[in-house]
């Protein structure tokens, strides 16, 4: 049995966990996340905030983390800490906090890929939900549609060529008044809207497209975000329209990500789909990608939302599979803002290019 204590801070979340076991055979043993709710004042990530707040936090949430789980690190195998992508400020606070930490208590050191965390989380609630599947990773900065094999093999299939899925909830939210961030919030106002009263087209969404197209699996939001400026421009009656242009907005937005994940399901061939990252909370999505991957023969894995959102469980268990595979870290471990997944490679090399920049974004 191997312990691993996982150590996350790359936005608005200082977080950390104690997992323990080996292989797919994995156990929580503790999760501790403390949100800076001090963002919503700003509407969104004030970085500086953000790295001063995670200063004032890391020491109490890893004690908390290792109290919780009734270890002390004597009993800790590794550390696995996310050194990439995210707010630099943010994951230098975590990166270092870890180093100090390892090199003190003569540890072994882990660096993960925060979006590498983001695909294991749904193996700690569902013990099916290992590869080979679909992964389609959705959050406040990232839209990622993977095929994965095996576990440290990605392919890229598709990504957002502008605004992250909850990234266009979230100016949308705006525009509609809602609080920040305004996922959840459209979600339930969305229940209330009549979904005929305002149909927006699907972005990057054709019937003429074939799989070798580079918009087959790509998605784009923010056109779709003009057109429902446009609408709100032209409302006489925004408090009538506005659970209707919510409406409008989440099934445009939910029609294209089931759609494109279907082709990667068609296409390879899986019979299993992964969600991650914030928008994998929207039930909505959730409910839609299980109704109509039935039709494939797919089932569908998504994580509670204390999981589905950054936490150091994930960081802990994508730890425990580098440690596994000896990918260990030095001293001389970095923070980067953008960096490729480890073990990820495109469907070609036009792809590559572009996701390696779009990454981190
Ligand atoms: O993964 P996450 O906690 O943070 C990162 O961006 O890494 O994701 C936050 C995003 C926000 O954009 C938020 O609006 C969105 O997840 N979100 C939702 C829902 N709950 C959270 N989007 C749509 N529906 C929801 N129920
Ligand atoms: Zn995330």
């Amino acid at each position: 049995m191997t312990v691993v204590l996982g150590i996350e801070t790359s936005c608005d979340e200082t977080s950390a966990s104690v997992i323990e076991g080996r292989h797919d055979d994995v156990s929580v043993r503790s999760l501790v996340i403390l949100s800076q709710d001090v963002h919503r004042i700003f509407g969104g990530v004030v970085p500086e905030i953000a790295s001063r707040a995670h200063l004032t936090a890391i020491v109490p949430v890893v004690r908390g983390a290792l109290k919780e789980a009734g270890v002390g690190l004597p009993d800790v195998d590794a550390i696995a800490v996310t050194h990439a992508p995210g707010l630099v400020g943010a994951l230098l606070v975590g990166v270092r906090y870890a180093k100090a930490l390892a090199f003190g208590a003569d540890k072994t050191l882990v660096g993960v890929h925060h979006m590498e965390g983001h695909v294991f989380a749904t193996a700690l609630e569902h013990r099916e939900a290992v590869p080979p599947f679909i992964a389609l990773l959705v959050s406040g900065g990232h839209t990622l549609l993977l095929d994965v094999p095996a576990w440290g093999t990605y392919t890229l299939l598709g990504r957002t060529r502008d605004d992250a899925a909850g990234e266009a909830f979230d100016k949308v939210g705006k525009l509609l008044g809602l609080p920040y961030p305004g996922g959840p919030h459209i979600e339930r106002l969305a229940q209330e809207g009549d979904p005929a009263r305002f149909r927006f087209s699907r972005p990057m969404l054709r019937r003429d497209q074939e799989p070798g197209d580079d918009d087959y699996y790509d998605v784009s939001f923010s056109g779709l975000k003009t057109a429902l400026l446009l609408a709100t421009r032209a409302s006489d009656d925004l408090g009538r329209d506005r659970a209707s242009l919510a409406r409008g907005f989440q099934d445009a937005l939910i029609d294209t990500l089931v759609e494109k994940t279907l082709r990667a399901v068609r296409a390879h061939r899986r019979e299993r789909i992964i969600l991650g990252g914030g928008v994998a909370c929207n039930r909505t999505l959730v409910a839609a990608m299980t109704e109509r991957a039935a039709s494939s023969g797919a089932r569908v894995f998504a994580p509670t939302p204390r999981l589905a959102t950054d936490n150091a469980a994930m960081i802990a268990r994508a730890g425990l599979f580098r440690f596994e595979r000896g990918d260990h870290a030095g001293p001389a471990l970095n923070a980067y803002a953008t960096l490729p997944i480890p073990g990820m490679s495109s469907d070609d090399q036009a792809a590559s290019a572009v996701g390696r920049t779009a990454l981190g974004a």
